[in-house]
């Protein structure tokens, strides 16, 4: 018993001290007029999907959930925020040339149609994210209609 104590106040203090490691969460300003929405001019319906389920981390304007602020939480959101901000930015979507806004919206397309994104973990604790089947075809194939204009 005495050792479980121990090693429970060991515990303890270690997650005291990782609390004290930064975790950077401020956003960097968003251009509008490079907003994916903006530019595409995305109905509302259509954005209101896109928002809660994918710009919390293929966005700047991401919402950090509570556990974010909690280490060693805070570092996976953290760290999952920065791999999907660096494979696909709607922030900064203007920015993209032809070609890799077709990859995109082709991936998108099948990330969203094979259940991939938003990322299985985060729809446990983002109710809104979890799509229901409708909600789901409304947002893949707007992104279809997209990549079908060629207007992009
Ligand atoms: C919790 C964070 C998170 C959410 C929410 C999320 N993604 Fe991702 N996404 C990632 C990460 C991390 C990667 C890179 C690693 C991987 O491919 O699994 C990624 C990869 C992708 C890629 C692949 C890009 C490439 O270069 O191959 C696409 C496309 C994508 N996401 C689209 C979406 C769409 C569309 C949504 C919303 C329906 C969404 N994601 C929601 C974290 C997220």
């Amino acid at each position: 018993m005495k050792k479980f104590k121990k090693i429970f106040f060991w515990f303890l203090v270690g997650f005291a001290i990782i609390q004290f490691i930064p975790v950077d969460k401020v956003n960097k300003p968003v251009d509008q007029n490079k907003n994916f929405a903006k530019v595409e001019k995305t109905p509302a319906k259509v954005e209101k999907l896109l928002k809660n389920a994918c710009y919390d981390c293929h966005s700047n304007e991401t919402v950090y959930p509570k556990y974010a602020y909690i280490a060693p939480f805070s570092w996976s959101v953290k760290s999952h925020v920065n791999e999907g901000r660096e494979h696909l930015n709607f922030s900064v979507w203007k920015t993209y040339n032809k070609d890799l806004k077709e990859s995109m919206l082709k991936k998108s397309i099948q990330t969203i149609d094979n259940k991939v994104m938003p990322m299985p973990a985060y729809i446990i604790y983002h109710d809104e994210a979890n799509l229901s089947k409708e909600e789901r075809l409304l947002l893949s194939n707007y992104f279809k209609g997209v990549l079908d204009s060629k207007k992009y």
